[in-house]
């Protein structure tokens, strides 16, 4: 019989008749885990080695399940709107929460007899039982739990499983050693030396599993923001960079949002405690438009427009106000510039929320654009990142028409990613700017969970090894 020499030493340096992993057996012989379970493949195509290949399966939380950890059972949420309430109507629950976590939460509310319903109002009996807490901590510490208890995590989705490939090996004949040193893997020294010269190569077995190495990578969603960069680099755009804190009248004044509009509120805007100055001469014209449309033709909001609120500082908003101030400072035709970066709004996180996220915004201001070239700049940017985009009418306070822009998504339909619009008068006059522009500011983590598979925006930030070794390089 012909051996290799990884064969022989395997052979040679393993007992008999014992079951090893290879990790045992790696630590027994000094030789790699790799090339162990190279060379026991081969020996069991020989018959000298018997190979036992299990499946081991373990559970994991799944985000829902992290979720439920940290902040409670969804019925325990609805469980306490109902008993401050008394009794109340389904529809109500609805309504405080979605049709969906209304509809879950009563259906395991009434599992659990905490509560009766009656003439489609809810009673009331007691607070729900939280066992299935108490089982996710078990499966994150690794200790057992009952079947039921387990089927349960499993139907509301708060584990899953992960497979993994476990093997054992057992060398099962004696064999007489026909010493034929075949060579196994072809190094520099082999080379250098001739040593090749008059013997064989080991064949190599195509069929022998080997172990999945993941290589360093960019981050997933890293290597997304750098296509996108791409693609309007190579459409001509240049790109701008701007400080996380803006003024108010960057983020809003200039871009024509009256000072009583509900997206300036605190509720809606982190704001910062100091003020600075800003241009005055620029501000006093932005001003005198917001009251009387000024030079522009339009009424303008009507009112008194207030220097001081326009001094404020805040977390920008959106990354607009990058934009309109390069333009205020290129008022030249032409500019054709973007931006990808990080803005903030007072959110509550869930899945399709955070309180910073990322927007792609840009600018084309030339002479003879208009809105056609808008509708064109963003089907051609969204058609390279793989998308077929359509445009329904939509509204902000800057621009005349405005767009929502939505692709489409097997299985999911049209989804909503993101403003577009041709700059109104208002904004453009005050600040010099003779010419049309087309803006756009486009949600970057929504695109990003599209083409990656996620169902949640969050995933894009957590550290899940698993998920960041197995997701592709080249998504599509
Ligand atoms: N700033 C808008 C947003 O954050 C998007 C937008 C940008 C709309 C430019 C029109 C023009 O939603």
């Amino acid at each position: 019989m012909q051996l290799s020499g990884l064969e022989m030493r395997i052979l040679s340096e393993v007992k008999k008749d014992r079951w090893y992993t290879p990790e045992e057996a790696e630590e027994e012989t000094g030789m790699s885990r790799d090339a162990i379970v190279r060379g026991v493949y081969s020996l069991r195509e020989k018959g000298l080695v018997e190979l036992d290949e299990m499946e081991r399966i373990s559970y994991e939380l799944t985000e829902e399940g992290k979720e439920v950890v940290e902040n409670g059972l969804p019925e325990e949420r609805v469980y306490r709107f109902i008993e401050e309430k008394g009794e109340v109507n389904i529809r109500e629950i609805s309504k405080k929460f979605s049709d969906e976590v209304a509809r879950i939460s009563l259906g395991w509310l009434k599992r659990k007899n905490s509560i009766e319903i009656r003439d489609g109002k809810v009673i009331p009996i007691r607070y729900p039982g939280t066992e299935e807490i108490d089982g996710l901590k078990k499966v994150m510490s690794g200790e057992s739990l009952n079947n039921e208890l387990f089927a349960v995590l499993k139907k509301r989705g708060f584990i899953e499983e992960r497979k993994a490939k476990e093997l054992r090996f057992r060398i099962t004949a004696d064999v007489e050693l026909e010493k034929e040193d075949l060579i196994g893997d072809l190094n520099p020294s082999i080379l250098l030396r001739k040593s090749w010269k008059g013997k064989k190569f080991l064949g190599y077995d195509a069929r022998i599993p080997s172990f999945v190495i993941y290589g360093g990578k960019i981050h997933p969603y890293q290597r997304i923001i750098k296509e996108v960069r791409k693609i309007f680099l190579e459409m001509g755009f240049t790109e701008i960079k701007g400080e996380y804190v803006q003024t108010a009248f960057w983020n809003f004044d200039a871009l024509f949002q009256p000072q009583d509009h509900p997206a300036r509120d605190m509720q809606d805007t982190f704001y910062l405690r100091e003020k600075v100055e800003i241009p005055r001469d620029i501000a006093l014209r932005v001003g005198e438009v917001h009251e009387t449309g000024g030079m522009t033709g339009s009424t303008g909001w009507g009112g008194k427009w207030d220097i001081e609120t326009a001094k404020q500082l805040v977390l920008r908003t959106h990354t607009t106000a990058l934009t309109i101030h390069y333009l205020a400072m290129n008022p030249e035709p032409p500019v054709k510039a973007f931006c990808i970066d990080r803005v903030y709004r007072r959110e509550s996180i869930d899945a399709t929320h955070l309180p910073e996220f990322d927007q792609i915004e840009g600018v084309v201001m030339a002479r003879n654009v208009g809105f056609v070239h808008l509708l064109g700049t963003l089907k051609e940017f969204y058609m390279r990142m793989g998308f077929e985009v359509r445009f329904r009418p939509g509204f902000f306070p800057y621009t005349e028409p405005s767009v929502e822009a939505e692709v489409y998504v097997p299985e999911l339909g049209w989804i909503e990613l993101g403003g577009a619009g041709v700059f109104r008068k208002e904004v453009t006059e005050p600040l010099g700017i003779k010419h049309r522009v087309l803006a756009w500011g486009l949600g970057l983590g929504r695109l990003a969970m599209l083409k990656l598979g996620l169902k949640d925006l969050r995933a894009l930030y957590q550290p899940d090894i698993h998920w960041l070794r197995e997701v592709p390089v080249c998504l599509w």
